[in-house]
């Protein structure tokens, strides 16, 4: 799709062309019923985090080349053995039918239609068989460290048994961080919509999903857990939520297959430092032992072309893959995704890259000078 091509959405008396993915987020919240939106769009505390994640983005410039001599630029990687067209997929995001009625049927196949992954979540508003029954995106299946490990395990096997490609163990959430949009709003998911992948107990309470998450998650799981979902399902295990060199080590010694770079989107610990911010920290820690992967605050492909220059194997949108599902349902997230990856081609050839290996980090100018000292001149 060109930009030239990408329609104009109509809601009510206003028609505007969805040229960013802020268009799609503008659009959403007119759709979005507000409660629903604060949900989505919000994090925890002060927001800080949430900010900064995207905020990390303005503050790079890229150095762009001169008759780059890029006809065409080949935005395909490849990840865990798999080819996906473009570097980006969807992260894990909970309840895509709050967004829209087809849930994560449209995203999964707005995104396999692109050859793009999609990151199921734990608390999918589908079931992760249907998923992957209706499209052929290379699925993985996010987990959280439940209390009741059964629980866990089973999801696991289930994974492997409907053709997921691998588990997100998301290793930052104890519980639920303090959104406090939800707790003034009194938000709770309506009831038509359910943790469809969760039995009886998991699911009871889930409509409240801060203080369900704190009956539910294991606060004390640790790195062993990284084997027994390897061991159970036979699937390649990564960790989401990983920020610092620490934790990158301890996440490679228990055998993780990835790192998913990522602080929830700013929902879990406020303050917390933006993903672009730790991503070379993390890099260096891993030493090319797995892939890195990152989320938080990907807007637009200069943004993910950034992210790769960091050392980025590729990257997750979260919110707005819901922000196009509302606005769009199917076609919506397929616009979205094809915008970012047409984004990304340009970038490419704008800073001389035919493919995204030969993206480093010479693509970007230093954050710190030095700058001439035009003064003298
Ligand atoms: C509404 C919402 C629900 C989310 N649900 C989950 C989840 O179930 N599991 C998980 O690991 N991360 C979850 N996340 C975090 C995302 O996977 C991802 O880390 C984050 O959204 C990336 O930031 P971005 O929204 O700026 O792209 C959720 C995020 C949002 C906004």
């Amino acid at each position: 799709m060109t930009i030239a091509s990408v329609p104009r959405h109509r809601s009510g008396s206003d028609v505007s062309p969805l040229l960013t993915l802020a268009d799609f987020a503008q659009h959403a919240r007119g759709e979005l019923p507000s409660d629903v939106w604060d949900f989505i769009a919000g994090g925890a505390g002060r927001e800080r985090t949430l900010v900064a994640n995207e905020a990390a983005f303005e503050t790079v410039r890229l150095r762009p080349r001169a008759l780059p001599g890029v006809e065409e630029a080949d935005t395909s990687v490849r990840v865990l053995g798999t080819r996906w067209d473009a570097p980006v997929g969807i992260a894990p995001v909970a309840y895509h039918e709050l967004a829209h009625p087809d849930g994560e049927l449209a995203t999964a196949r707005a995104a396999g239609s692109l050859g793009l992954p999609l990151v199921v979540s734990t608390f999918a508003s589908r079931r992760l068989e249907e998923v992957a029954a209706a499209a052929a995106a290379p699925l993985w299946l996010q987990l959280y460290c439940f209390r009741d490990e059964a629980t866990t395990l089973d999801l696991a096997r289930r994974a492997a048994a409907s053709g997921y490609q691998a588990l997100v163990l998301t290793t930052d959430t104890p519980f639920t961080g303090r959104r406090l949009r939800d707790l003034r709003n009194g938000f709770r998911i309506p009831d038509h919509i359910t943790p469809a992948n969760l039995g009886a107990t998991a699911a009871v309470g889930a409509a409240a999903p801060g203080a369900h998450s704190r009956l539910l998650f294991d606060r004390c799981a640790d790195w062993s857990t990284v084997a027994r979902l390897r061991a159970e399902s036979g699937l390649p295990v990564l960790a989401k939520g990983v920020l610092t060199a620490c934790d990158a080590e301890a996440a490679v010694d228990a055998g993780v297959a990835g790192i998913v770079v990522s602080n929830h989107g700013g929902r879990q610990l406020d303050g917390a430092p933006a993903t672009l911010e730790v991503l070379p920290e993390v890099v260096a820690a891993v030493r090319g032992r797995c892939p890195v992967l990152l989320d938080g605050g990907i807007r637009t492909g200069a943004d993910i072309l950034v992210a790769l220059a960091l050392g980025a194997r590729a990257v997750f949108v979260g919110r707005p893959a819901l922000y196009a599902l509302a606005v769009d349902g199917e076609s919506g997230v397929h616009r979205m995704l094809a915008l970012l990856t047409e984004e990304l081609a340009e970038t490419m050839v704008l800073t001389g890259h035919a493919t995204p290996d030969t993206v480093g980090p010479d693509v970007l100018l230093p954050p710190r000078g030095p700058y001439p000292d035009w003064s003298q001149g």
